[in-house]
């Protein structure tokens, strides 16, 4: 694999899977195939679990891992093509991108959307441009649509802690008092829609996804009757796809509280973190015995080392 920016990049996600489950138990077995080789983790956006995750996956792996946060450790990077740049940006992605491919064997790029100009956001323009110049396989580590190593560790999670074959798995709309992506949710569903689950997404009106992630997704605006019998609720805030990285007001009632939980299958509850407590879920859902979020975050090492160890073998 010369580049992991979405499902459509992966030949078999259940082997994907399965290969992670393998490293989680045998993490160190594969050192030998990142020896002289270095990992670069590009980031143009703040991350916890992403940066630390894939640092240690690596690692693991036998990689040296070297982390830019670009944005604020690099020069001010121009991005247009044709920019005269008598301005503020220094170095222009061309060139960047490139002397990153010179210094490492693969590279992973964070990049949010700006969710001002969809075509612009959609189109992947700075995510791309890294692709096109680093001459390197890279890895996303979440592109302005997408988050693919988050939903490949939200599968792992499903298939380790589901109780039955084809899982009711829902995305619930969450509140948050500010415009986010819709990457996650995006990624989220269109991994969904290709694993062995039944799968539901549920949002206020005005909310819908672009339809090129949800396609084979059931879609509802009934929270409650989506809750019904679901063993897995995905948890996330978006903002709207028409028109374009708006929020509506209202809708507070959306946020999970263990009342909600009881129309379940004693459902397992799952967020990609960072999450607002009280906003987005309730302390109530977090600290309790049905929330497996940091369950869910550890097996981010395993999905990135998965794709890594991937990677890694097509450069033997
Ligand atoms: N879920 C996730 O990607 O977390 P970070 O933004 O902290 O990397």
């Amino acid at each position: 694999m010369k580049l992991f920016s979405s499902v459509h990049d992966v030949t078999d996600i259940n082997e994907l899977v399965a290969d992670a489950l393998r490293l989680k138990h045998a993490p160190h077995e594969h050192k030998h195939l990142g020896k002289n080789k270095t990992l670069g983790l590009i980031f143009l956006n703040p991350s916890l679990r992403t940066r630390m995750s894939t640092q240690i996956a690596g690692a693991n792996l036998g990689m040296q891992v070297m982390v830019l946060n670009i944005d604020k450790e690099g020069w001010a990077l121009e991005l247009q093509d044709g920019a005269v740049m008598n301005g503020t940006t220094v170095e222009h992605i061309r060139e960047a991108a490139a002397v990153l491919g010179e210094y490492c064997d693969i590279i992973g790029v964070r990049s949010f959307p700006g969710l001002k100009n969809r075509e612009e956001d959609y189109s992947e323009a700075i995510f791309n441009k890294f692709v096109k110049y680093c001459g390197v396989p890279v890895v996303s580590l979440e592109s302005a649509t997408r988050h693919p190593l988050q939903s490949l560790a939200d599968l792992v999670t499903i298939e380790e802690l589901k109780t039955r074959d084809r899982p009711k798995v829902l995305l619930t709309w969450a509140p948050h008092i500010k415009p986010l992506p819709q990457a996650v949710p995006n990624s989220f569903a269109e991994w969904m829609c290709k694993a062995d689950v039944d799968f539901t997404i549920a949002h206020p009106k005005g909310y819908e996804l672009n339809t090129e992630f949800t396609n084979g997704a059931k879609i509802t605006h009934n929270q409650d009757e989506a809750l019904a019998g679901a063993d897995f609720i995905y948890v996330k805030n978006w903002s709207a796809y028409e028109p374009y990285g708006q929020v509506f007001g209202g809708n507070e009632d959306w946020m999970l509280t263990n009342q909600k939980l009881q129309q379940t299958n004693n459902a397992k509850v799952m967020h990609c973190l960072p999450v607002r407590r009280n906003l987005e879920l309730s302390d109530e859902i977090l600290d309790g015995p049905n929330s497996v979020v940091i369950h869910e975050a550890g097996n981010r090492v395993w999905a990135a080392q998965a794709v890594l160890k991937l990677m890694l073998e097509e450069l033997e």
